[in-house]
């Protein structure tokens, strides 16, 4: 890992500009854990094949009462606790396993953990949704509309994939995670620095799953074509975490953490190899909790804190790739946050 991190000076004209700053970090897992053994007993798979071609060991999955809106009111209500406030401006909710099409999740989860009648609403990028959550947050803030921003990334997969195919079976966890922003400038730790967002609509069908005028009949499990978006996943998480690193004006070799979203280990490390990556700057947990979707780049970033990854100042890049497609990278530095975790 480098052992520079960005101060005041290193970000040309930046200086005391506003941004949205980190200020708290909460996560939420299901306790039931399914390793690959159980998941084989079903499915024509094994332990073997999955960890090879995945890194994938084990997933957390939600119990019957347990909804996403819960998973998503711990996370929110962890990350409040770690920045030591018990309000904020506004929240987004990033989620693709709504409990319900209608209405959004993010007001209800407001009201439940005591944010009372503060703007909120839902944020549908699948597996970029964290990232556009928090992009959009820190405009809002920059914007001078918010102060503060709590932004919950929270899925439930295990409900919308189909357990008999065994292309996406194995690849998917439930769990939720969250950050509060709020208003502070360039210079602070914490603040985000650079964004990228895009999307390729011609590609929609490669992740999706079926609407009601498209099956009006038929089951609505979740479909990926998974060769196809493993090879865009690599290109695109790339291409996006180098727009951010160079847009302020590091190179590769500067990044200390890189936090991409936790698809596959394989996708991790072929990113990291073409990005030519610091060895040990990668965050991974996608052995122990698969793919979380939205939830994947918060539930790293507390994982990189516990395992000493992320210091105070380290110089960080989040990057994401998800349905839709859509792809999106962030770059900041990281503040001293000490992430609130629970179990449900
Ligand atoms: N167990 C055993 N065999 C499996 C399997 C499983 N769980 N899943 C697929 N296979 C088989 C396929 O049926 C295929 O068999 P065939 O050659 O007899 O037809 C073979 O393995 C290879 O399939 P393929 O899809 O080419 O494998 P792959 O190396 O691409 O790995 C994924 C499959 C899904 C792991 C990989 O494509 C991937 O990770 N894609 C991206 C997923 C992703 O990132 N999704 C989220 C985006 S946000």
């Amino acid at each position: 890992m480098s052992a520079t991190y960005l101060t005041t000076s290193d970000v040309p004209g930046r200086r005391a500009q506003a941004a949205a700053v980190i200020a708290g970090l909460g996560t939420c897992l299901p306790t039931t854990e399914i390793d690959n053994d159980a998941l084989s007993r079903d499915l024509d798979t094994s332990d073997a094949w999955i960890r090879t071609r995945t890194g994938v060991e084990a997933r957390r999955r939600v119990d019957p009462q347990t909804s996403m809106r819960d998973l998503a009111c711990a996370a929110g209500a962890n990350a409040l606790r770690s920045a030591g406030v018990n309000t904020a401006d506004g929240l987004i909710l990033a989620t693709s396993t709504p409990d319900r099409p209608c209405p959004a999740g993010a007001p209800e989860v407001a009201s439940r953990i005591g944010l009372g009648q503060v703007a909120a609403f839902d944020m549908a990028a699948v597996c970029s949704g964290f990232v556009y959550a928090v992009a959009s947050a820190a405009g809002l803030i920059t914007s001078g509309m918010l102060d503060s921003v709590l932004v919950v990334a929270a899925e439930t997969y295990s409900r919308i994939v189909d357990p008999a195919d065994r292309g996406t079976a194995v690849l998917f966890g439930d769990g939720a995670g969250a950050v509060l922003l709020r208003r502070g400038t360039v210079d602070e730790q914490g603040a985000l620095l650079a964004f990228d967002l895009g999307s390729e609509g011609a590609d929609a069908d490669l992740i999706h799953i079926p609407g009601v005028a498209e099956q009006p009949t038929g089951e609505r499990w979740f479909r990926m074509s998974g060769r196809k978006v493993y090879i865009q996943a690599i290109d695109r998480l790339a291409g996006s975490a180098l727009r951010v690193t160079k847009d302020c004006g590091w190179g590769p070799e500067d990044i200390d953490a890189f936090v991409p979203h936790q698809a596959n280990a394989r996708i991790i490390d072929a990113v990291g190899d073409r990005l030519g990556l610091t060895p040990g700057a990668a965050v991974s947990n996608v052995a122990r909790l698969a793919n979380t979707a939205s939830a994947s780049i918060p539930l790293a970033l507390a994982d990189g804190v516990r395992s000493g990854q992320l210091k105070p100042g380290a110089r960080t890049v989040l990057t994401a790739f998800g349905g839709g497609l859509t792809w999106g990278s962030i770059a900041l530095t990281w503040p001293a946050t000490t992430p609130v975790g629970s179990e449900i």
